[in-house]
């Protein structure tokens, strides 16, 4: 069926220039530090596969649901996720409160980008480190002393982590469809080459199979009511759900384009993305003789590991993380977005809507970065975890799974049925049937067991 007869009322801000657009920019904020850094190194300290299972089933019953639900709530409000939810409420005859969940989502970003900056600063780092050639043949002693050497100096984590936010800004204020879409056109595809040519240096290991066990090998008796709580909440944080960062591209999306396919590319694409990261980086863990539940520095010690002993080293080494930072930052000018774009639709200029976020995240980040140095003692604790911890405890796994409920059920039972069904136009009733048992009742059923079963509320350990 041709969706053209559908009025095309632009949001405020425009409209990405063609559907490939906002598949890039979408995918451009789901791939990121969450798939290369954080993927691997979480399932390494919950015990692989188990975990691997689990998170796979959350990207399928919940994330990809919510996801369909969030590009439709921004397309159908054309608003910035504060405005949408109390716009959309008013249109479905219920309380204009629901604006409450576009603030809970934009003070999640808020949070979430204060210490996504800092690990951006790290690649920052690296890039300098790998151009220098600090790692050609050094053994693993040498790559770790280098990452700690990092996390105990908090003038260079702030300086890389300053640098970091004033590129994001600097990408917000222009505007997410100028500039960005030229570098995201030819920086994604890029990524995935250079993840591939660490995928054959893995394969020439010898320890390749024994990465592929570690991922795919399912034991349930690993599986802890925290690791089901985590794998649920990095489906979240890897699809960038749960916070109105997907909503608000979707207030930008075409019409004639389908929010179920639209989805379900951007989920493929991002759940590939994150397999082959793990299925590089463990061969190399293993071969190496290190710890694949080494925790945040899996990746600033691996992988510069194998670049140090690999021919060309310093060039690959150099160019990946170059490209880890460029997945960053598509990411965190997402993470950006529903403040600015509410802040713009209030009448602020973007520029200073841009530089509030940033400034202000910028300096509660200043915390993370001295929770590995001068606050990691027990005394700055926060229920056994330093800042930066609880804080990613905080905002990946209570604060978005929450939000991806809240939204679930407004998409599934607030607003009009009719109205849901004229945004998403599915050409197939069953795959229609399937989103929408998902959204009412599946997604907001699991999320809310994950959680009480964490809080020990229901069995578990
Ligand atoms: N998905 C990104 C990653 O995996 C991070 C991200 C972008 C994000 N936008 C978000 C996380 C919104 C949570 C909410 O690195």
């Amino acid at each position: 069926m041709s969706r053209s007869h559908l009025p095309e009322a632009p949001s405020i801000h425009g409209i990405w220039a063609t559907r490939w657009v906002f598949i890039l920019a979408a995918v451009g904020s789901a791939i990121g530090l969450g798939n290369i850094w954080k993927f691997p190194y979480i399932t390494g300290v919950y015990g692989g596969g188990a975990f691997v299972l689990v998170y796979l089933a959350c990207v399928l019953a919940i994330g990809l649901p919510i996801m369909v639900a969030e590009i439709l709530i921004g397309r159908r409000a054309r608003a910035a996720p504060i405005h949408a939810m109390g716009k959309l409420a008013a249109e479905s005859g219920v309380s204009r409160r629901w604006g409450l969940l576009g603030w809970m989502g934009t003070l999640a970003g808020f949070l979430i980008l204060s210490f996504y900056s800092m690990i951006a600063g790290w690649a920052i780092y690296y890039v300098v480190l790998m151009m220098k050639g600090t790692f050609t043949a050094a053994d693993g002693s040498v790559v770790e002393g280098a990452f700690n050497g990092l996390l105990a100096d908090p003038y260079t984590m702030l300086a890389c982590h300053s640098l970091f936010m004033a590129m994001t800004i600097f990408i917000v204020a222009r505007g997410v469809q100028r500039g960005l879409e030229h570098a995201v056109r030819w920086m994604m595809p890029a990524l995935v080459v250079l993840l591939f040519v660490l995928l054959g240096y893995a394969m020439t290991t010898g320890h390749f199979m024994q990465g592929v066990h570690f991922m795919f090998d399912v034991d349930f008796s690993k599986l802890t009511a925290q690791a089901v709580l985590v794998a649920m909440g990095h489906s979240f944080f890897t699809l960038s759900l749960g916070m109105g960062a997907i909503m608000a591209y979707g207030a930008y999306m075409s019409r004639q384009q389908s929010v179920g396919v639209a989805a379900l590319t951007i989920g493929v694409l991002d759940t590939a993305f994150a397999l082959l990261a793990g299925l590089a980086i463990f061969p190399i863990v293993f071969a190496n003789g290190l710890e694949p539940a080494a925790g945040p520095g899996l990746m600033f010690v691996t992988l510069p590991l194998a670049f140090g002993n690999l021919p060309f080293g310093v060039f690959f080494g150099t160019v990946f993380f170059v490209l880890v930072l460029i997945a960053a930052w598509t990411s965190a000018i997402s993470i950006a977005e529903p403040f600015v774009a509410w802040a713009v639709e209030k009448g602020m200029n973007r520029l200073t809507a841009a530089s509030i976020i940033g400034v202000t995240s910028w300096f509660l980040g200043i915390f993370s970065i001295l929770s590995f140095n001068w606050m990691s003692g027990d005394e700055y604790k926060i229920f056994g975890k330093t800042f930066f911890d609880a804080l990613d405890f905080l905002t990946t796994n209570i604060l978005l799974p929450l939000g991806g409920v809240l939204i679930a059920v407004f998409a599934g039972w607030v607003m009009k049925e009719t109205k849901v069904m004229k945004e998403l136009e599915m050409q197939s009733q069953a795959v229609y049937i399937a989103w929408r048992v998902a959204v009412r009742i599946v997604a907001p059923l699991a999320i809310i067991a994950v959680l009480l079963g964490f809080f020990g509320v229901i069995g578990g350990g």
